[in-house]
């Protein structure tokens, strides 16, 4: 089984590229000489309190794929940062998100997290005050105790949420107006062009894990450990370093030779297949990635919880629900496969440790090599952004 997916003009240019890539025995894309990253920025506290004020709070982060709620009144908790989030879809079919927290004496509405469950309102378990599905305070227990209370300002704090290319996007500030598009830019089209919207939700799997989170953003941006880390895996499906990526503003499209690519080249232009011929990777920075397997497609949001631990949300989408046993069967098995196997037995794993090296001291940096150039792009960024924030603090003192 497999999926069709149309390109658009710059995903057949990078097919086109890789496919130069084939013969050659290094890349035209690798940086001229190695580099070394300071392993201050996988643990240092400072570090993580500027990437959450510069980067986490004033850029659009996305959740997940809107399908996950896919009926009115159904919701999700999720904490991040520090606030309790909660993913609400209303009755016009809207996903709303709101701070998961009680206009009254600030109880958690929804305990729990990351369970999809279904109320027609929102009641707050200590005294019972209720909201609608678009947070709208409606009922008040023994109201006769709030003679002054004008109800109207007690909606719950909503944060700027939307849908795009079916993925829920929100802003952690309260004020900013939400332009996905403009953030994606050249993404967009690329998204565009491979509909996630239309595509069902599968499964999610969060968990916490002892890993700074660029750990887990470095392990999916070279192709330098296909081969040896998963060689028990998925190592059989790929050819070794034969890759084409390129930068796309902030953010990077990788695609990665599959062994079938060799038979694309008989092909004609439109028979080569995105994700038979080669698996491509979306970096949504700072801390989204989307893979797209040959039948199925893997988002994964890398939430710091701390300088040294993450929390890992991955999430599978299907181009259409299962239609009978066999197929929810084979999905079942791609999920466990790459959720458990690939990335919780071996990147996920090897990141953990990587920390606990770092813990130990034995690297005050890490070298990256030629071809870890989406890496060194990656850290530069956030180097830029962080930089300019400094100075602009220090500017304005
Ligand atoms: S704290 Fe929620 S009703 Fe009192
Ligand atoms: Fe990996």
């Amino acid at each position: 089984m497999s999926i069709g997916t149309p390109m658009n003009a710059a995903l057949a240019t990078l097919f086109e590229r890789m496919l130069d890539e084939m013969d050659q025995s290094e890349s035209m894309e690798w940086d001229a000489t190695e580099s070394v990253l300071p392993t201050a920025v996988y643990h240092d506290p400072a570090v993580l309190a500027q990437e959450t004020e510069h980067l986490f709070k004033r850029m659009p982060l996305c959740l997940g794929h809107a399908d996950q709620l896919p009926a009115p009144g159904n919701m999700l908790a999720r904490d991040l940062f520090g606030l309790p989030l909660l993913l609400v879809r209303n009755r016009e079919g809207e996903i709303n998100v709101f701070l998961n927290v009680c206009r009254h004496r600030g109880a958690r509405l929804v305990a729990g997290e990351n369970r999809v469950c279904q109320h027609s309102t929102l009641s707050c378990p200590y005294h019972a005050w209720t909201y609608d599905l678009n947070g709208v305070l409606r009922g008040i227990p023994g109201a006769e105790g709030f003679p002054n209370l004008d109800k109207a300002t007690r909606s719950l704090r909503r944060l700027p949420a939307t849908v795009r290319h079916g993925l829920i996007w929100v802003s952690l500030d309260p004020a900013a107006t939400l332009d996905v598009a403009g953030f994606l830019g050249g993404l967009d089209e690329d998204l565009t062009a491979l509909d996630l919207g239309s595509h069902r939700f599968f499964r999610q799997h969060a968990r916490r894990r002892a890993i700074n989170w660029k750990l887990m953003m470095d392990a999916f941006q070279e192709v330098y450990h296909i081969k040896r880390l998963h060689a028990s895996t998925i190592a059989p499906f790929f050819l070794d370093m034969k890759a084409a990526g390129e930068g796309v503003g902030l953010h990077t499209r990788i695609l990665v030779g599959r062994e079938t690519l060799a038979q694309a080249r008989q092909l004609p232009r439109e028979a080569w297949s995105l994700r038979q011929h080669a698996t491509l990777t979306h970096v949504i920075f700072p801390n989204s990635l989307i893979i797209y397997h040959p039948d199925s497609t893997s988002h994964m949001g890398m939430f710091p919880v701390g300088p040294e631990e993450i929390e890992f949300v991955h999430t599978m989408f299907t181009p259409h629900a299962p239609r009978d046993a066999k197929e929810l069967a084979h999905w079942d098995r791609t999920f466990e496969m790459i959720d458990a196997g690939v990335f919780g037995a071996e990147d996920l794993y090897i990141s953990e440790q990587i920390q606990l090296g770092i813990k130990a001291g034995a690297n005050d940096d890490l070298v990256l090599g030629r071809f870890e150039q989406h890496l060194r792009r990656f850290h530069g960024h956030i180097k830029t952004i962080l930089e300019a924030a400094s100075a602009k603090a220090e500017r304005s003192t």
